[in-house]
């Protein structure tokens, strides 16, 4: 092994191949060129495109995965003195949002297998004072969303899904985001359905959901100048990344296809892989652990693999959560993952060559490290 081999990257966002760059420079043309940049028809044909291929009545494009969180908490009136359930090793990004309304996050604590939430630790953790739920497709794969609505639909208390890492992932021929009360998802350059800067949407199938949404994006707006519904803001997703979503929304099942293909390919080196198979997981993430994490790492490093950890830190242990809750309790499943995850590079548009070369190098790496 040398050090000196360019680096397999994590990913690599210039390599849009050439017909869809042609395609996304027209389009972008179309919108420069045109008058419209704000909520106009490429919002509304995207939303329309994405709320049939999620397979919901209702989508609203917003301005980020963060903020598509914060406004689905709102249409549930979710406020000071509300309890929100949420994992604690999904980036911070639920934990935000529902700081950021003034309610409480709880942490529940992960199935060791899938890092999403563990319904029979959702189960013990709802009380009286739990407004909402917000579920992550983790890495990419759909949560036990039948025993988690099992649980909640008893409790009659609404799932917010976050989807961010999601886009397209289905199971019993219902996809990430038409599971709970509203989906939540990011267009964030990198994820499985990424802009070309920020956006966001929220899926529902309640009517009046949608409405309020709608509202909220827009400072309450009922019509224009005529503020409503307190909490409104500015979060609308922009006529031209809508423009460029609806060029590629038509190649995301594609894509996700070829990320299983390359998750398969590691699988069979005999890694530890997160748990998950099929159209239910559209491995956003390829997530590995093992027990010497880092020297794992180092090694991989040296053979020329970039790697990342999704996500370091669980939420409780942050300083800015710790500022506003103090101390919490370590949740022994979330500690545990959270020591020994390893993400691997995994994007449509790595070669076979790359593949196959993370591929040896996990089979080299895991013989001559072995777990202690
Ligand atoms: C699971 C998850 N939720 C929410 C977000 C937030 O999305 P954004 O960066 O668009 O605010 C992200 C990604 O960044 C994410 O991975």
């Amino acid at each position: 092994m040398t050090s000196s081999l360019p680096l397999i990257p994590m990913n690599d966002l210039g390599r849009k191949p050439a017909f869809l760059l042609e395609r996304l420079d027209q389009v972008a043309r179309k919108v420069v060129n045109g008058s419209w940049y704000i909520l106009g028809p490429h919002v509304q044909a995207f939303e329309t495109a994405f709320s049939a291929y999620c397979g919901v009545p209702h989508c609203v494009g917003v301005g980020n995965g963060t903020d598509a969180l914060e406004i689905a908490l709102r249409a549930l009136d979710v406020g000071p003195g509300c309890d929100v359930l949420t994992v604690a090793n999904a980036g911070m990004y639920s934990t935000s949002a529902i700081l950021s309304c003034g309610a409480r996050p709880v942490f529940v604590d992960v199935d060791p297998e899938t890092y999403c939430m563990d319904p029979d630790a959702l189960a013990t953790s709802l009380t009286q004072k739990t407004r909402a739920v917000i579920v992550t497709h983790l890495y990419g794969l759909l949560a036990d969303m039948d025993r988690i609505l099992t649980v909640t639909n008893q409790a009659h208390v609404p799932v917010v899904e976050d989807c961010a890492q999601a886009h397209g992932a289905i199971r019993h021929g219902k996809r990430a985001g038409s599971f709970g009360t509203l989906g939540c998802f990011s267009f964030y350059p990198t994820k499985n359905l990424g802009a070309l800067g920020d956006g966001g949407a929220i899926t529902t199938q309640d009517e009046s959901i949608d409405r309020k949404l709608r509202q909220l994006r827009q400072y309450g707006w009922q019509t224009r100048y005529d503020s409503v519904l307190p909490y409104g803001r500015n979060s609308r997703l922009d006529e031209i990344q809508a423009a460029f979503l609806l060029e590629m929304l038509p190649y995301l099942d594609q894509a996700n296809e070829r990320r299983r293909r390359i998750a398969g390919k590691y699988k069979h080196s005999g890694v530890n892989m997160s748990a998950g198979d099929g159209p239910g997981h559209v491995r956003h993430l390829c997530v590995m652990r093992h027990k010497n994490r880092d020297a794992f790492r180092a090694l991989l490093r040296s053979a020329g693999v970039a790697t990342d950890v999704h996500f370091p830190t669980p939420d409780y242990r942050q300083p800015a959560v710790m500022a506003i809750l103090g101390k919490h309790p370590q949740l022994p499943v979330t500690e545990n993952a959270i020591s020994q995850i390893i993400s691997l590079p995994c994007f449509p548009e790595m070669t076979d060559a790359e593949v196959g070369m993370v591929s040896t190098a996990l089979v080299t790496v895991s013989e001559s490290l072995v777990e202690s």
